[in-house]
C-alpha cells in the first residue's frame, strides 16, 4: 500500500490553546505493556517516561494511563489497595512525579485513573471490614448483606458479576463461622463501595485533591456509571448474561444518583489552574444517557462506546456519529470517538471479522483486509468534530494475539468462566519497539505476555520512515489534523450526497471521504488529496475512484 502524505511539518512543542480538551488527541498507555524501564517482564512508569518523546513526536495531546496504583494485580491494577502509593511493579511516586514533569516539559498532559467503584479487597477498608464482624461500621463502607435461605446460604440478590459467577461473595466470620455476604460487580477481588456512605465521598475528594496537587491533567473515571445502586438491591430479574459491555438499563448501572458525585468532583477540579479533565467510562443504553454524564456542571468527556461498537458500514457510520452529534451538541459537550482500548478486541482484529461478532472476539479473521480497514477507521475518526481515543499500538496495525496458550492468561474474566473466553488479554500483549531482541525492544528481558514473531515487522523501529506503514500514516494524520483548524474542531459536520457503502462529509475547507465497502466507488472529485489510508484513489478528469475499504482527506483550499 502506498499513501500520499502532506508536507505538512512536525512541530516541536504542542500548542496549549484555551479548551484543549475539546479536539484532543489522547493517547491510553496500559502500563505493565508499554515499556519495560526496570527489565523485569512488566512495563512499568520509568519505560513510559523514557518513552514519553515517542508519543510527543506521533502528535497527540495527551496520555491517559491505566492504574499503576498499589494493587495485588486481581484485575491488573483495577483493583486498588492504597490510591496514593504506586505500586513497585510500576515504581514509585517519584517516578509519577517525574513523568508527570516530562510530559508537561514535551507539551504533553497527563490523565490518571481512578477507580471509585470498587476498591481491592487487600484495601485498609476493607480488610478492616473484614476482621471487625458482621454489624461493625466499618462494612458500611461496603455491601454487606445477610444471604437468603434458611442458613443465609443464598446470595442476597440475583446479580451477577461482569465476570462470571454470582456479584456476591460470602465471607467467614472472624470466629470462623460463614457469615455475610458482600456484593463485587466484577472479581470478588473487587469489592464495590457503598456510596450512600458519606466517607467514601470524603475518600475519593480527598484522592483528587492528591493527584491534582502531583499535577495530573485529569482523571479518567472507571465504571462511572456504577457507583450508585438502586434503593434496595433488588433483584434483576431474568437477563440475558451481562457482559462488561453491557448496554442494559439495569439496578446497578446508570443510576441517577452517580451525577450528583460528579457535579461535587467537578466544583474541586474548577479550583484548579490549568484546564484538567475529567473523562468518564460509562457504559450506558444510549448515547443520550451518555450525554446526562457530561453536562456543564459535570464531567467533561465521556467515552462513545457505541460508536466503538459499529461496524465498518457506512449507514451505521453515519448514524452513529449523526446520533452523537446530536446527543452531545443540547449539553456542549465534544463528541468523543473511540476504536479500541484495552477491554475489547483491538479494530483491526474485529474489522478483520464478519460483522455482528461483537467486541469482544478470539478469531484471527482476514489479517489484510482487517488492517485495511482499521487505517481507514482511523482516518475517519480523526476527521471528525471532538476528541479522539488511540490505543497504545493501534498506530502500529497490531492485531489482537488471538492465540495466547490458557497458562498465560491473567484476565480474571477467563478465571471467572464468564464465556468471555480471556478475551482482554489479546489486546494487552507488550507492544513491539524494535525488530529484535529479547522482546522487541518493550525491556532488556521477556514480556508477561508472549509477542507473536510476526510482531518484529510491526515494531516502531520497522515502521518508522517507510512511507506507507500505519505508523507513519498516524504521524502523517495526527500532523495534518494540527495543521488543518476545521478537523476536530467544531460539533456537526456537513454530509455530501455519496453512493451506497461511502461517506463524505465537509468541515470547512476539509473534505472526508471514506469507502467502507469492498469494491472501487466512483465519486465527484473532492479537490486536492491531503491523505489516504491505502493506494491514493485514481483522480481522472471532474471524478474520482475510491478504492475499497479506504479513507480519503481532502481540500478545497
Ligand atoms: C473498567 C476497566 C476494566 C476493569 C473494570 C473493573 O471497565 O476498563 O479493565 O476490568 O473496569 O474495574
Amino acid at each position: 500500500m502506498s499513501q500520499q502524505h502532506s508536507a505538512a511539518p512536525a512541530s516541536d512543542t504542542v500548542a496549549v490553546r484555551g479548551d484543549w480538551w475539546r479536539d484532543a488527541v489522547i493517547y491510553q498507555v496500559y502500563p505493565r505493556s508499554f515499556a519495560d524501564g526496570d527489565g523485569d517482564g512488566m512495563g512499568d512508569l520509568e519505560g513510559v517516561r523514557t518513552r514519553l518523546p515517542y508519543l510527543r513526536d506521533l502528535g497527540v495531546d495527551a496520555v491517559w494511563l491505566s492504574p499503576f496504583y498499589a494493587s495485588p494485580q486481581a484485575d491488573a491494577g483495577y483493583d486498588v489497595a492504597d490510591y496514593r502509593a504506586v505500586d513497585p511493579m510500576f515504581g514509585t511516586l517519584l517516578d509519577a512525579d517525574a513523568l508527570i514533569r516530562d510530559a508537561h516539559a514535551l507539551g504533553l498532559r497527563i490523565i490518571v485513573d481512578l477507580v471509585p467503584n470498587h476498591s481491592s479487597d487487600q484495601h485498609e477498608w476493607f480488610k478492616r471490614a473484614l476482621a471487625e464482624g458482621p454489624g461493625s461500621p466499618s462494612r458500611d463502607r461496603y455491601h454487606f448483606r445477610p444471604g437468603k435461605g434458611a442458613a443465609g446460604e443464598l446470595p442476597p440478590n440475583d446479580w451477577e458479576s461482569i465476570f462470571g459467577g454470582p456479584a456476591w461473595t460470602r465471607v467467614t466470620e472472624p470466629d470462623g463461622t460463614p457469615g455475610d455476604w458482600y456484593l463485587h460487580l466484577f472479581a470478588p477481588e473487587q469489592p464495590d463501595f457503598n456510596w450512600e456512605h458519606p466517607a467514601v465521598g470524603d475518600e475519593f475528594r480527598s484522592i483528587l485533591r492528591f493527584w491534582l496537587d502531583m499535577g495530573v491533567d485529569g482523571f479518567r473515571i472507571d465504571v462511572a456509571h456504577g457507583m450508585v445502586k438502586a434503593a434496595g438491591l433488588p433483584d434483576l430479574g431474568s437477563h440475558d448474561h451481562l457482559t462488561l459491555l453491557a448496554n442494559d438499563v439495569t439496578p446497578f448501572f446508570d443510576q441517577d444518583g452517580v451525577h450528583e458525585i460528579y457535579r461535587q468532583w467537578r466544583r474541586i477540579l474548577d479550583e484548579y489552574p490549568g484546564e484538567r479533565i475529567f473523562v468518564a467510562e460509562a457504559w450506558t443504553p444510549t448515547v443520550e444517557r451518555t450525554a446526562n454524564y457530561v453536562r456543564p456542571d459535570e464531567l467533561h468527556q465521556a467515552f462513545n462506546f457505541q460508536y466503538l461498537a459499529t461496524a465498518w458500514d457506512a449507514a451505521s457510520l453515519r448514524e452513529v456519529i449523526d446520533r452523537t452529534l446530536d446527543a452531545m451538541r443540547p449539553v456542549g459537550a465534544p463528541a468523543t470517538w473511540v476504536l479500541s482500548n484495552h477491554d475489547v478486541t483491538r479494530h483491526a482484529t474485529r474489522f478483520a471479522n464478519e460483522p455482528g461478532l461483537g467486541t469482544q472476539i478470539r478469531l484471527a479473521g482476514d489479517r489484510e483486509l482487517g488492517l485495511r480497514r482499521a487505517r481507514a477507521a482511523t482516518l475517519l475518526m480523526l476527521a471528525l468534530p471532538g476528541s479522539a481515543y488511540v490505543y497504545q499500538g493501534e498506530e502500529l496495525g497490531l492485531p489482537d494475539v488471538v492465540d495466547l496458550p490458557d497458562e498465560v492468561r491473567q484476565d480474571p474474566a477467563y478465571f471467572r468462566g464468564a464465556g468471555q473466553d480471556g478475551f482482554r488479554d489479546g489486546c494487552r500483549v507488550p507492544i513491539p519497539w524494535t525488530r529484535t531482541g529479547p522482546s522487541y525492544g518493550f525491556g532488556p528481558a521477556g514480556t508477561w505476555l508472549p509477542q507473536p514473531p510476526t510482531w518484529a515487522d510491526l515494531s516502531v523501529e520497522s515502521q518508522t520512515g517507510v512511507p506507507d506503514s500505519t505508523l507513519e500514516l498516524y504521524r502523517t494524520a495526527l500532523a495534518v489534523r494540527r495543521s488543518e483548524p476545521d478537523l476536530g474542531a467544531g460539533d456537526a459536520v456537513e454530509w455530501l450526497p455519496a453512493p451506497e457503502g461511502v461517506l463524505a462529509f465537509r468541515r470547512g475547507d476539509f473534505i472526508c471521504a471514506a469507502n467502507t465497502g469492498d469494491t472501487p466507488v466512483t465519486v465527484p472529485s473532492y479537490g486536492r488529496l491531503l491523505l489516504s489510508s491505502a493506494e491514493p484513489p485514481s483522480t481522472p478528469g471532474a471524478e474520482t475512484t475510491l478504492p475499497p475499504n479506504t479513507t480519503t482527506w481532502w481540500t478545497t483550499a
